[in-house]
């Protein structure tokens, strides 16, 4: 029991047997110890769909057909009863529209990325996030690793100086071959543009490239020149990404997000560069920071807790000595905690602090549309839309 003295109800769309990342939501959810999961529409198919409440230890009248049902039917309950916190870890199509819907009803939300389908789409589920006073959360999980808030409270406090450089990328494997077409259920609605949207790998990791970039510099990424491709037969979405980039106070970059590297894991990595050194951090040796100055020996930030030179916002994302490896669900598991905190102690606004809210999606969706633009177009460089404006009636 947390201080408030219950946990949180939670219910999930998606996440049926055979789901990838919504077993991570619910360990990470776990590891927090303060939600329970009480309901769910986990997949379009009935049978698979029970399987997976039962499994998961819910009773069956738990455990809806659709989630529109869901939504209607838990809104009925008594208000100690009824779920509280939606999770929607579904295909992307479902994500604004589910959101949208849950939030008037009177349920927070922690979506998965992208947002939305396209900045429309998003437009409505902004007024949506407004309107309704509940929480929306959007679950990038790199922002939640201890090293990416350390890395940002020291560019945050001029330990590099004036930034200069920034180079961001995700170069994963898994999509080098035509697996859609071998059956993996993952890939295959990632190419088809009615599940995914527009983008392809741009708008699976590139918006993780992108988030993590403007998150740890602390400024927007203003102007995008991009290249696009697809390399596998068949393909109909960009399977690659490469873009150079202009930040809002100067500094420049690069941004490379694809998924025909063959052989590559989940290096996701970032490098910042100032007039007084640099800064790099890579997500599969998370608990390391390299820092770069420029004279001074380099030396290798370890996270771990009791660490007193870490930032408190890195130290209050961990929870294990140094050493003892945290990783990806410790990061997810920061989110919810998060998550917890604002709707335990009733914070005011719909943002969680330390998650990010629609702000952030709204970044991510007008860089995959920004990039799609440019690459197709002629121009050598497209201003992203500051997202306060984008779509606005
Ligand atoms: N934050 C991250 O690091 C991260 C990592 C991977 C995936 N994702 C995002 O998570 C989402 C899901 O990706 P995934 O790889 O887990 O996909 P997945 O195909 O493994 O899972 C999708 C789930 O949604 C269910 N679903 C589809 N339509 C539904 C409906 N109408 N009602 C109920 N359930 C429905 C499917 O049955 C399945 O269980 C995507 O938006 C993806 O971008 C985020």
């Amino acid at each position: 029991m947390n201080a408030a003295g219950r946990k949180i109800r939670m219910g999930f769309v998606g996440g049926g047997e055979g789901a990838f990342i919504a077993h991570a939501h619910r360990q990470a959810a776990g590891l927090d110890g303060r939600f329970e999961l009480v309901c769910g529409a986990f997949s379009r198919t009935p049978e698979n769909n029970q399987r997976t409440g039962a499994a998961l230890g819910l009773p069956t009248e738990r455990c809806y057909d659709t989630w529109q049902s869901m939504l209607e039917a838990e809104s009925a309950l008594a208000a100690d009863q009824r779920m509280e916190l939606l999770v929607i870890v579904t295909p992307n199509h479902l994500h604004a529209p589910v959101a949208s819907k849950a939030l008037r009803a009177g349920f927070h939300v922690f979506s998965e990325k992208p947002a939305a389908l396209n900045l429309a789409e998003l437009q409505t589920l902004r007024n949506d996030v407004i309107g309704s006073g509940q929480i929306y959360g959007l679950a990038h999980t790199y922002l939640g690793y201890a090293m990416v808030w350390q890395a940002r409270e020291m560019v945050r406090s001029g330990a590099i100086g004036r930034l200069r450089k920034v180079l961001v990328e995700y170069p994963q494997g898994w999509l080098s071959e035509d697996v859609a077409g071998q059956g993996n259920k993952q890939a295959d609605w990632r190419d088809d543009p009615e599940q995914s949207g527009l983008g392809g790998c741009i708008g699976d990791i590139g918006t993780h490239a992108f988030s993590l970039a403007e998150f740890v510099a602390g400024q927007r990424i203003q102007y995008i020149s991009a290249m696009l491709g697809s390399h596998v037969v068949n393909r109909r979405l960009d399977d690659d990404a490469s873009m150079l980039f202009k930040m809002a106070d100067g500094a420049s970059g690069v941004l490379i997000a694809s998924q025909v590297c063959a052989g590559e894991e989940n290096p996701l990595k970032i490098r910042l560069y100032g007039d007084k050194g640099g800064l790099e951090w890579r997500q599969e040796d998370p608990a390391s920071l390299i820092h770069r100055a420029i004279d001074q020996p380099l030396r290798i930030l370890r996270s771990g807790t009791g660490q007193p030179w870490l930032c408190d916002a890195a130290s209050a994302r961990m929870r294990l000595p140094a050493g003892h490896p945290e990783g990806y669900l410790e990061a997810m598991a920061n989110l919810y905690g998060d998550l917890a905190r604002s709707i335990l102690q009733r914070l005011p606004g719909h943002d969680a602090p330390g998650v990010p809210g629609i702000e952030v999606g709204l970044r991510g969706m007008a860089f995959i549309e920004t990039a799609i633009a440019n690459h197709r177009g002629e121009a050598k460089w497209s201003e992203i839309p500051d997202s306060f404006n984008a779509g606005e009636s």
